[in-house]
């Protein structure tokens, strides 16, 4: 296990996607929603392997809502990440003001049926600095923290100015597995602020997953990778070699 804060999180956390949006999304071949059923056996089967982290978000179409009725009764076996900022409708469409910060908050908890949020990431787009540093969303983020709904917050940047302000004014950053991002890792570890990795696997076009999983685990400010599955020898294969390095 690795740490944010006071979280003990396993290093590979599972991300979401895939539980509940197929249109728009980059992976490389077309698939089918998972049935409720097949997903309960999926994330007992994560459970059970030591997976305690997930990652979900509202853009992420039924992924919250399916999430809620899977993990109700064992809420605080789970890490939970959601995101606010990003909705989407067939479309993205973004939204940053302190109104629109709280009312999703409101509603990732009663989709995800929680009282509280382990992490909450602002969900940014290409200008994510202008989306930090010029709306009210960290403050907004901040009250509902010192409220009790929310116990850490971040930011799921793409620049490096965007991150570097993440590390500066959040308590976490996530980020891509790029050398380009390189930079941002290392301010992260200077600064003893925890990252986490998304798309460790290139969406499912790295043509090394070995390598790939080893390469994103690798930097020392890393807590956790978030790696997209809805297949089960997948999930048993990356933890097996997660857990032999
Ligand atoms: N904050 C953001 O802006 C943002 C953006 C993108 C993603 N994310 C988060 O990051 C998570 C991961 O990103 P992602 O799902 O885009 O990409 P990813 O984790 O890099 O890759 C997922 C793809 O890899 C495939 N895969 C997994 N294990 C494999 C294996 N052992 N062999 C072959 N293929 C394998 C999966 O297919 P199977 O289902 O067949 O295993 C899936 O299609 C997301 O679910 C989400 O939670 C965040």
């Amino acid at each position: 296990m690795r740490q944010i804060g006071e979280i003990n999180i396993s290093p590979i956390g599972l991300g979401t996607v895939k539980f509940g949006r197929n249109t728009n999304v980059k992976y490389p071949h077309p698939f089918d929603l998972p049935s409720l059923k097949d997903l309960r056996v999926f994330l007992d089967l994560a459970h059970a392997l030591g997976v305690n982290f997930l990652d979900t978000a509202p853009a992420y179409g039924e992924s919250e809502n399916r999430l809620g009725q899977l993990i109700a009764k064992q809420r605080h076996d789970w890490i939970i990440s959601t995101k606010v900022g990003e909705d989407y409708q067939g479309s993205s469409v973004f939204n940053f003001s302190s109104k629109h910060t709280r009312l999703s908050i409101e509603k990732s908890m009663k989709k995800l049926r929680t009282e509280y949020l382990d992490i909450v990431f602002i969900h940014c787009n290409d200008n994510d600095l202008e989306n930090l540093r010029s709306t009210d969303v960290i403050s907004s983020l901040r009250a509902m923290q010192e409220k009790g709904y929310v116990r850490y917050i971040g930011a799921s940047t793409k620049t490096l100015a965007g991150g570097s302000y993440a590390i500066d004014n959040t308590d976490l950053v996530m980020v891509s597995n790029t050398s380009s991002q390189l930079p941002i890792l290392e301010k992260a570890h200077t600064k003893k602020k925890p990252t986490i990795i998304k798309k460790p696997l290139q969406s499912g076009f790295s043509t090394n997953i070995h390598s790939s999983i080893k390469k994103a685990l690798a930097h020392p400010s890393v807590a956790s990778i978030i790696v997209g599955s809805i297949n089960k020898a997948h999930l048993r294969a990356n933890i097996k070699y997660a857990t032999s390095l």
